[in-house]
């Protein structure tokens, strides 16, 4: 087997190129090598111009997704390897408006994730005296959805937000799940008065392909439609017995 292959990275400048184009690289094809190895390889050795990101180097940041052969994947989890004899294509996350070669714009997902209000929503004053007790149970309700490292690997695997960027997507509404299935949460019917609507758990058409690409098996399919079926249990509720409390 040869002792190197070719990379062919997506390049693109917005100041001076109206659209991407693909340059080779020949790297070493190590055994311990990473797909971001050999990214990092390039920019330190051939052409230190090369932008992407990343930070952690064990799957954890989530920010070095890219596409590997057409797959949405963490470029420090892809083995080189398992690429031979190569080559291999790198571009960019799809569904996303690119910064400059592999690096993409992420205000707008920052922003979907704030709008579900990640975070634990109490209705009262009430200041507990030690914290929330939670049972193994309670915790295990939500704890799947704990794991989601923000990677965006999902959106760019995900066909609804390829058509329609305003669709809120996988991790953040996977997370909305994570926190209404918080025992100390009481922010449920808020999100779901945001998230019932148009752009939100109604326009996934349950695809899947989301909870395939998730590098922390997450599944945010299973959340959308979990999501999905208590509120529409809550609308029931609200319509059966308007008196009540949702
Ligand atoms: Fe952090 Fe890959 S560099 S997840």
């Amino acid at each position: 087997m040869s002792d190197t292959i070719i990379l062919e990275v997506a390049r693109f400048h917005p100041e001076r190129d109206t659209e991407p184009s693909y340059q080779s690289f020949e790297v070493p094809l190590r055994a311990d090598w990473m797909v971001l190895d050999a990214l990092n390889h390039i920019k330190d050795q051939l052409d230190g111009s090369l932008a992407f990101r990343w930070s952690c180097r064990m799957g954890i940041c989530g920010s070095c997704g890219m596409m590997v052969n057409g797959v949405p994947s963490l470029t420090c989890e892809s083995l080189l390897m398992n690429f031979a004899p190569g080559p291999v294509r790198i571009g960019p996350l799809d569904h996303f408006p690119v910064i400059k070669d592999l690096a993409i714009e992420m205000d707008e997902f920052m922003g979907k994730l704030q709008k579900v209000r990640p975070w634990i929503v109490r209705k009262d004053d009430y200041v507990p005296k030690r914290e929330f007790i939670q049972t193994p149970k309670q915790l295990a309700a939500f704890q799947q959805f704990t794991l989601c490292i923000n990677c965006m690997l999902c959106y760019a695997a995900c066909p609804v937000y390829g058509l329609d960027p305003s669709f809120t997507g996988p991790a953040a509404l996977a997370l909305a799940e994570r926190y209404n299935l918080d025992s100390r949460d009481q922010g449920s019917a808020e999100r779901t008065d945001l998230l019932a609507q148009h752009d939100g758990i109604w326009d996934c058409t349950v695809v899947g392909e989301c909870s395939e690409v998730c590098p922390k098996n997450v599944d945010p399919s299973l959340a959308i439609q979990q999501y999905k079926i208590s509120a529409t249990k809550d609308w029931f509720k609200t319509w059966l017995m308007p008196w009540g409390n949702k």
